[in-house]
């Protein structure tokens, strides 16, 4: 029997460590258990908040619902052929764990993606990526439960329409599903990106190695440099997505900011470095009371200490109004508020 805790606080379950309370609050173990819990008396009218390890949300107030922790375990090889490796992985497996496990067995693909925070179940929410590579490269299948039906479902990596920090469940089935496992394509011949040019960088002067292992070390070295571990001190990560506009209005920008980074993102379109836009609006290393902006990584607020969930909006809300004012962009949230 599944027990559902009554007023938990949060602050250990999101890295801003951001202290609000839960209504209700439960952990899962499996699916039989999910569904346990779905079906419990008190909880029909809830609101319902699946969370993994709280690395892209920002509490701003009691959450009056119940929060479920996702601990579904789990890394098995499905399939096997003499290129790929086919291997499902439960949603509650961290995700760096989950990166060091497929280079132990000598896969590739994923090593750029290490050290990114929380777990395997969130990786198909935003499409995480970082250093040239996104997970829908890898992802074929997302098994959920649908909350309402509180069934089995599949989704091909075409329907789950990826996108830059973007998917189908961050739109039509946002809130309505509880994902339980995904399943990862991997090479098991060497499968590597380097294109991304500050990781080329980093390669170049540690290394004349170009392997799963070095590109490993690498990536962790650069993050370890430029953003915060959230365990030292609490941060979401990047605040805000990096900005797409279209190509005219990026030559436009650059006429008047002639310093402004920015890459091609489609034919059409550029994405602009938010964090830049930030840096050169003056917000880089800002510290008001208990919160402010990383010194080495303008796009990442940080809790110092007591700060509140709204201590940290208005930051953020601050700072989008500063860039609005001064490119006439507007920044989007990465970062879930509740
Ligand atoms: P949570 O924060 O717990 O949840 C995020 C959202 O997904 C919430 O809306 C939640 O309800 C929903 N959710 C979570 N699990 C499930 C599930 N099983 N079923 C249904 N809904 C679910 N992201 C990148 O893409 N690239 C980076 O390089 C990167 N670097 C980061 C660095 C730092 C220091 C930090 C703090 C964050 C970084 N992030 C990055 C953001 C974050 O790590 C990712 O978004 C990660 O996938 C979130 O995982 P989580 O388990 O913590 O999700
Ligand atoms: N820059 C500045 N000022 C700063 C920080 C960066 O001018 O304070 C410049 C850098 O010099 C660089 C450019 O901005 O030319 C981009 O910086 P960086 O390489 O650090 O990447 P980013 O665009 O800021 C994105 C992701 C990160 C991901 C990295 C690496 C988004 C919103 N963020 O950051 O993801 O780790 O690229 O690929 O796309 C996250 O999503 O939480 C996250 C950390």
């Amino acid at each position: 029997m599944i027990s559902i805790q009554h007023n938990q606080s949060l602050k250990s379950y999101n890295t801003f460590k951001v202290d609000v309370c839960t209504k209700y609050f439960a952990v899962f173990n499996n699916v039989n258990e999910l569904i346990d819990i779905l079906n419990n008396e008190i909880i029909q009218e809830e609101k319902i908040l699946i969370l993994g390890e709280g690395s892209n949300i920002l509490f701003t107030k009691y959450f009056n619902g119940i929060v479920l922790i996702n601990n579904i375990k789990g890394i098995k090889i499905n399939k096997e052929t003499k290129q790929e490796a086919f291997v499902s992985v439960g949603a509650g497996e961290n995700w760096h764990a989950f990166v060091l496990w497929s280079i132990k067995q000598g896969f590739s693909g994923i090593e750029n993606l290490a050290l990114i925070p929380g777990l395997v179940g969130a990786s198909p929410i935003q499409n995480i990526g970082a250093y040239g590579v996104e997970a829908q490269e890898f992802i074929t299948e997302v098994k959920y439960i649908d909350l309402k039906a509180k069934e089995k479902k599949i989704l091909t990596n075409e329907e789950c329409k990826f996108d830059y920090r973007d998917s189908i469940f961050k739109n039509k089935l946002k809130n309505k599903v509880v994902i339980t496992e995904v399943i990862y394509r991997l090479s098991k011949k060497p499968k590597h990106n380097i294109s991304y040019s500050v990781l080329k960088k980093e390669l170049e002067e540690t290394t004349q190695i170009i392997s799963t292992e070095s590109i490993l070390n690498s990536v962790i070295n650069i993050r370890n440099r430029k953003l915060p571990n959230p365990k030292e001190i609490p941060n979401g990560g990047s605040f805000f997505k990096n900005p797409l506009v279209s190509n005219t209005k990026f030559k436009t920008l650059r006429n008047k900011f002639p310093n402004i980074i920015g890459y091609k993102s489609s034919e059409k379109n550029m994405k602009i470095a938010a964090a830049w836009l930030i840096d050169n609006a003056g917000w880089k290393g800002y510290k008001k009371e208990n919160c402010g902006v990383h010194k080495n990584q303008a796009l990442v607020l940080i809790n110092y200490g007591t700060a509140t969930g709204r201590d940290i909006l208005n930051l953020a809300m601050q700072i989008k109004k500063s860039v609005q004012q001064k490119y006439n962009i507007t920044l989007e949230e990465e970062v879930t508020i509740l």
